[in-house]
């Protein structure tokens, strides 16, 4: 087993592109069969509330939309008004799942003509849409696999976007504050065909100016792959590219279940892990579970934490240190549909620490491997 972590280039070539004003995630947008099933999965097992909905009758011409939400994160569910909408032909192509991506930004108009100006796919140009309380402009830009990202600026206090009612203030049942917080995404991560990483680490680094902070390469007996981490020079944006080095990659089996590349996680950041994950696991979460013996030996991995390892033990959360600047706090769902395909990730980090848990690659697969040892199976 190898596994090898290391900062990338932290400076900024003089040429390199300027970033074009990309802020956070505005939504991701899943397309879904049974619309109805993941609005009560969001609102049930992950304490969202919906905030918006549309469809034919205000609108939304081919699709049937509702959005949830928690904090800042925003979800919409869409799913096929008729046979011959874009979504169905979506979902002929790939197992349910992540569709687009969009982007809080200062100016879409500019930010899209610049994509464009940059060799990006405009897949939908802009359009700017005027309400009592404010304005919306947005256009649509290609990515990898049929996966696209909006870009979207915000002036005043509109409502959700065209071809929505928004759920009014009366109607509205906040999440259960004594349950699961959630604050933004804090990073999502991409799978892409072997060879083909750095092309998109390249795609976004000219495209939208992000950079590359750093790159791993891990190898386990059972899994190899690598990544390149790319972050926004100003927002608070972080996307892992993977790609998988073996023919038995966790990645390799991702992609042969999509058809293609897509999204492999989505990663929401709590300020109080212990008592989301507790919540989860009351509403019917299931998550990747963690041999006991990792708990052994992760007081002397990371040094000092403010929870205590009983607690981690208990909520079978994994915890990770990055050198001085902070540790973080994390557990992985099982995959969110029938297919090997996406899941999400909760995470709480402390201090500095920016990292994706790379010390618990290692961690994980040593744990499991002793306890083949202990059953006298490896
Ligand atoms: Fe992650």
């Amino acid at each position: 087993m190898a596994s090898t972590a290391s900062p990338g280039p932290t400076t900024i070539k003089a040429d390199a592109p300027q970033d074009i004003g990309i802020i956070r995630v505005h939504h991701v947008n899943f397309y879904v069969n049974d619309i109805g099933d993941w609005a009560n999965y969001f609102i049930h097992r992950m304490n969202f509330r919906e905030v918006a909905h549309g469809g034919p009758y205000s609108g939304k011409g081919d699709r049937v939309c509702r959005v949830v939400g928690h904090g800042r994160i925003r979800f919409i569910l869409t799913q096929a008004a008729y046979r011959e909408s874009v979504v169905a032909g979506f979902l002929r192509k790939h197992p349910q799942g992540v569709a687009d991506i969009a982007f809080l930004v200062h100016d879409a108009a500019t930010a899209l003509e610049e994509c464009a100006r940059r060799g990006a796919t405009v897949v939908a140009e802009l359009e700017s849409h005027h309400f009592e309380r404010g304005r919306i402009r947005f256009g649509s830009i290609a990515a990898y696999g049929d996966v696209t990202h909006t870009l979207i600026d915000v002036r005043g206090e509109p409502p959700f976007g065209p071809g929505y009612h928004d759920i009014s203030d009366a109607e509205l049942k906040q999440p259960d504050p004594s349950g699961s917080t959630f604050a933004i995404v804090d990073h999502m991560v991409a799978n892409v065909p072997a060879g083909e990483m750095d092309r998109w680490v390249e795609f976004y680094e000219r495209v939208f100016g992000f950079k590359q902070t750093r790159h791993f390469d891990i190898r386990t007996k059972r899994s190899a792959l690598m990544s390149k981490v790319l972050t926004a020079q100003h927002g608070y944006i972080q996307m892992p590219i993977n790609e998988p080095s073996s023919e038995n990659s966790q990645i390799q089996e991702y992609l042969n279940a999509n058809h293609g590349p897509g999204v492999q996680h989505i990663a929401l950041l709590t300020k109080s892990i212990i008592s989301t994950i507790d919540d989860l696991r009351r509403r019917g979460m299931s998550f990747l579970s963690v041999p006991d013996e990792y708990f052994d030996m992760a007081s002397a991995r990371v040094g000092p934490i403010d929870e205590t390892m009983e607690e981690l033990r208990r909520t079978g959360i994994l915890v990770d240190r990055e050198n001085n600047e902070g540790y973080l706090l994390q557990l992985f769902t099982k995959p969110v549909f029938a297919e090997p395909t996406l899941f999400f990730e909760i995470i709480q980090r402390h201090g500095l620490a920016r990292g994706f848990g790379e010390g618990n690659f290692r961690a994980l697969f040593e744990a499991i491997e002793r306890e083949q040892m202990n059953r006298g199976t490896l």
